[in-house]
């Protein structure tokens, strides 16, 4: 396992401290880091302290392009269950980054296939992505990728999985109101991150950390090929590293 570093925090609020760090130390060496994003609720408190680092510590945002992992299909941006909304309250209008500098999948895009296809275009246009951030679905999935998703997958339209509709039903009104689809970077394009920065917190990641990290790499849990990148931070409370 030299390729993942595996730090386990005492707590939340520690996971997101130190997740923070690493972003920080990323942004100063290289003021134009090309980030990977993702929402959940997972990286909030990241997302706090980096908005803290920021105030704070003067970390710069001007020269920082982001890309987010997935987003609903369809959903308007306006929608506060979209992830645009969630990034843009989490983080953007707190900071100093360019709006021009964020890419995030348009959930209400004419052509998904189009949409798609010009997502993978802009990241290669950026550089590639120098440091993705990612949560863990309870069944492995990455991103939007749901277990049988292709390890060679890039940017893609997919149906959720009813497991997914189900659990994040809790974030909507009713869980009628969940849309069915999204787009979602691919496993290719996550794995052609530059460094990847895994959070997973509480008793219930457990399982599915373990599994990730040390159980059969398979397309059926497809959080297991980061197990084949080579440089990966996984940023876990003791609560999550419970089997470890
Ligand atoms: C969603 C997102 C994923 C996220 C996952 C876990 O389905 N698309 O990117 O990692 O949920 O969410 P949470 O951090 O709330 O457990």
């Amino acid at each position: 396992m030299n390729n993942i570093k595996l730090v386990v925090a005492k707590d939340y609020n520690d996971m997101s401290e130190k997740a923070a760090k690493i972003i920080f130390d990323h942004v100063k060496n290289k003021a134009d880091s090309v980030l990977g994003l993702a929402t959940g609720s997972t990286p909030v408190g990241m997302y706090r302290n980096l908005i803290e680092m920021h105030t704070n510590s003067k970390l710069d945002f001007s020269g920082v392009t982001t890309f987010n992992l997935d987003e609903y299909y369809p959903i308007s941006r306006t929608n506060d269950q979209s992830y645009y909304y969630f990034m843009q309250e989490n983080l953007f209008k707190h900071v100093n980054i360019n709006p021009h500098n964020i890419y995030i999948p348009h959930g209400e895009a004419s052509d998904i296939e189009t949409e798609c296809a010009n997502y993978e275009k802009q990241i290669d246009k950026a550089g590639g992505i120098d440091l993705q951030v990612l949560g863990i679905g309870l069944n492995g999935h990455i991103g939007f990728n749901e277990p049988g998703t292709p390890f060679h997958s890039l940017t893609h339209a997919i149906e959720l999985h009813e497991s997914t509709i189900h659990s994040n039903a809790r974030f909507f009104e009713s869980k009628a109101d969940v849309p069915k689809r999204a787009i979602t970077m691919g496993i290719k394009t996550v794995m052609l991150s530059r460094t990847i920065l895994l959070l997973a917190s509480g008793e219930k990641k457990a399982d599915i950390l373990f599994r990730t990290l040390f159980g059969e790499i398979t397309t059926d849990v497809p959080s297991s090929v980061l197990q084949l990148h080579n440089s990966v931070f996984v940023i876990v409370d003791r609560e999550a590293a419970k089997r470890l």
